[in-house]
């Protein structure tokens, strides 16, 4: 019998993980400067959380989720994305009545969507993401699209386009909503099943629909920006002149929609334009969603945010052949020639580890040889050899593996010169 990782989750190895702790640094730190502290919420919550959160009529809820009843009889969902979750905390904990809004917090972590996985979709994916409640002002939806933008440049990538529009509020939609039904319902028929039934439910999901992406009348469809009122053209104006103040190109694209419920006024993605970077493109996704914290029971506090995958980021960071600058982590390898230096090793190595200096020594019982061919492929930085003499010098040679010079060093004052050189 022979198991495997299940379909669309993998395994990320010693040499794979190092660059995710990479980005996820990057990310960290940049939370810290934008002042969004981690809010860590659990990986599954009630299923009607997502429901009424995320939507009824979204591909997630309605086909992606994995839903399960515990042995209590209730109905648990493992969480397909944040932004609900984040939510149901604000509400729950009263961030409302704190002194300072808007409430910005961060997330990073797995999240499962039961997708056809391929390539840059998968089924578990690490995501991480931003949210600010309880604020309108325009100049916070700037403020999200620049730290998401920011994590993409720090990482090193060059080929991106962040598109952004506006899906107006509750009145815009319900009339672009009404045109959409009129413009869809006499040709109804040659759409598929699912599309059928989101004619009455929610029509911009036949926009995003997956199995009728050609049909003409997709892109013939009535255009939410024709039906934007007065203030949410305002809104979308400020939201601009705050990204034109802070140097970030975008181009508006009216036909982005999103595949949440929950968005309203800006909804924004960032896409990888790399070459061969392949079929998914969206490395981020993003919006307002003022009334979604109402609509799980509390008061009204209107939100923006985004989410990516580590995965995406990973991909892009590929296609455009950036390599992450990590550092060979190994500083020393202790050589032990016989019982005795192995003896002064184990002790050696403890007391350098106590001081953060990165040590290995072997555990497998190889000659003298075999242990400098180890030391070489760990890539460490200095290699001690200890053998009879230097135990009776109390002195050992310090070799630097790169220049390949060597430094008589005592015992006593190696922690010293280590911690010095490095
Ligand atoms: P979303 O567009 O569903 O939005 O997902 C956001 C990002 O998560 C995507 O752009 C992609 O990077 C990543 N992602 C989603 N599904 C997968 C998958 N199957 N495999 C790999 N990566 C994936 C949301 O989740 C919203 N909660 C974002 C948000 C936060 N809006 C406001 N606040």
């Amino acid at each position: 019998m022979s198991f495997k990782v299940p379909r669309g989750t993998q395994d990320i190895l010693p040499g794979e993980s190092e660059k995710w702790q990479k980005i996820e640094g990057i990310m960290r730190h940049l939370c810290h400067v934008y002042r969004y502290p981690e809010l860590r919420t659990p990986m599954f919550e009630s299923t009607e959380l997502f429901q009424r959160g995320v939507g009824d009529s979204t591909d997630i809820v309605q086909k992606e989720m994995y839903t399960f009843e515990d042995r209590g009889g209730r109905s648990l969902t493992l969480r397909p994305e944040g932004t609900a979750s984040i939510s149901r905390s604000y509400v729950e904990h009263k961030m409302y009545g704190y002194a300072d809004q808007p409430v910005k917090v961060s997330y990073l972590g797995p999240m499962f969507r039961y997708e056809r996985s391929q390539k840059g979709r998968y089924r578990q994916f690490v995501q991480f993401g931003v949210e600010a409640i309880g604020s309108k002002d325009p100049a916070v939806d700037a403020e999200v699209i620049e730290l998401a933008m920011r994590v993409y440049q720090e990482a090193g990538l060059k080929h991106l386009k962040l598109v952004i529009n506006s899906l107006g509020d509750k009145e815009v939609r319900d009339a672009h909503r009404d045109a959409l039904i009129a413009h869809f319902e006499p040709h109804i028929g040659e759409f598929c099943a699912d599309c059928q039934k989101r004619l009455q439910q929610n029509p911009l999901r036949i926009l995003d629909c997956k199995v009728d992406a050609a049909n003409p009348l997709i892109e013939q469809a009535p255009q939410l920006t024709n039906y934007l009122n007065e203030e949410s053209a305002a809104y979308f104006d400020q939201v601009k002149k705050y990204l034109d103040a802070l140097g970030i190109d975008y181009v508006v694209d009216p036909n982005l929609v999103r595949g949440l419920d929950y968005y309203n006024h800006t909804a924004f993605e960032i896409m990888s334009t790399a070459e061969g970077f392949g079929a998914i493109t969206t490395l981020c996704g993003g919006g307002r969603y003022n009334g979604l914290v109402e609509e799980i029971g509390g008061p009204e506090s209107p939100g923006i945010g985004f989410g990516m995958s580590i995965e995406r980021l990973l991909l892009a960071l590929e296609a455009e052949e950036v390599a992450l600058n990590i550092e060979n982590d190994l500083d020393l390898f202790i050589v032990a020639m016989d019982e005795d230096a192995k003896l002064k090793a184990v002790e050696l190595t403890s007391s350098f580890r106590v001081k953060g200096i990165a040590t290995e020594i072997d555990y497998a019982g190889r000659k003298m040889k075999a242990q400098m061919k180890a030391a070489d492929r760990l890539n460490a930085k200095y290699v001690i050899v200890l053998g009879g003499s230097e135990l009776e010098e109390q002195a050992a040679n310090v070799k630097n593996m790169e220049t390949g010079d060597q430094e008589k060093v005592p015992f006593h004052d190696l922690v010293n010169y280590l911690l010095a050189h490095k």
